[in-house]
């Protein structure tokens, strides 16, 4: 690739195909949370390729103890805040907890990320109990992000945010649930604390990418809440780094960030977790 076709492709909006394509080169793709238009511009300098608007925007913004408080509102309100510095940086906004029930209620939800909040895509916890919901988003040419491992929104009943897919008939469930929701036709899949073999076993079976957070270096991608990432959060989780160690500034710590998934060098083996 030339200087100039370089450059091109480093300012070419991220879209579903160029996640694909950047699977397929074996070019990781480097992912943060995002709630506000300031930092969603920081991150859109560096480099970042996707802004997901978490519904851990509960926690870390609201200072909710869960994210299950959030509304589809607040949702909507933060992308749009976050869109609105969005160029390049492919903007996806979460489901909130019991805001997809059923179909109808998904393609309503969704709809209102797209149309009101600027989302580009939308992620949603679960697996095949959602292929009926992401075949009807995707018919209606809303892209989708399946969220398998540990799911927050299931906090209750998991009783813990713990390491998830340790037992072979759970690994085994969260692999027939990674197929269901590709064969429904999502986009993307984010793969939450679980142990570094089974993250890299889904990211060479799935054609579509896969993203770790606290799911080792096998992934297609990383993401990390950017409070995390920047050494905000009073309590990391494991898997983190703090970027801003040794950054100048929070411009260049989140460009360490991009630079350390693109190179490999995050996460680490003292971020994975073992089978
Ligand atoms: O809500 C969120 O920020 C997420 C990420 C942790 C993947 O789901």
């Amino acid at each position: 690739m030339s200087s100039a076709e370089g450059k091109r492709a480093a300012s070419e909006a991220v879209t579903v195909a160029r996640l694909r394509a950047m699977k397929e080169a074996g070019q990781p793709v480097a992912c943060l949370t995002a709630y506000d238009y300031g930092f969603a511009a920081a991150c859109e300098r560096a480099g970042v390729d996707l802004l997901l608007v978490g519904d851990s925007l509960g926690m870390v913004v609201q200072g909710q103890e869960t994210t299950l408080p959030v509304t589809v509102d607040d949702v909507v309100y933060h992308t749009r805040c976050v869109a609105r510095a969005c160029r390049r940086s492919l903007v996806v906004a979460d489901l909130p907890f019991m805001s997809h029930t059923d179909v109808a209620s998904g393609l309503h939800t969704a709809g209102r990320l797209v149309k009101e909040g600027g989302a580009r895509m939308v992620k949603l916890e679960g697996g095949a109990d959602q292929a009926a919901l992401v075949e009807r988003l995707a018919e209606s040419g809303i892209p989708v992000c399946g969220h398998l491992g540990l799911k927050p929104q299931r906090i209750h009943k998991l009783g813990g945010y713990r390491v998830q897919g340790r037992a072979l008939v759970d690994a085994e469930a969260m692999e027939s649930d990674a197929r269901a929701l590709e064969a429904a036709g999502a986009d993307l899949i984010i793969v939450e604390c679980v142990p570094a073999p089974l993250a890299r076993h889904l990211s060479a079976q799935l054609g579509i990418p896969v993203v770790g957070i606290g799911a080792g270096a096998g992934c297609d991608g990383q993401i990390l809440v950017l409070h995390d990432a920047l050494g905000v959060s009073a309590q990391p989780p494991r898997f983190a780094r703090d970027f801003s160690d040794g950054a100048g500034s929070v411009q260049q710590a989140l460009a360490a960030y991009v630079d350390a998934v693109r190179t490999g060098t995050f996460p680490g083996p003292e971020h994975e977790f073992e089978a």
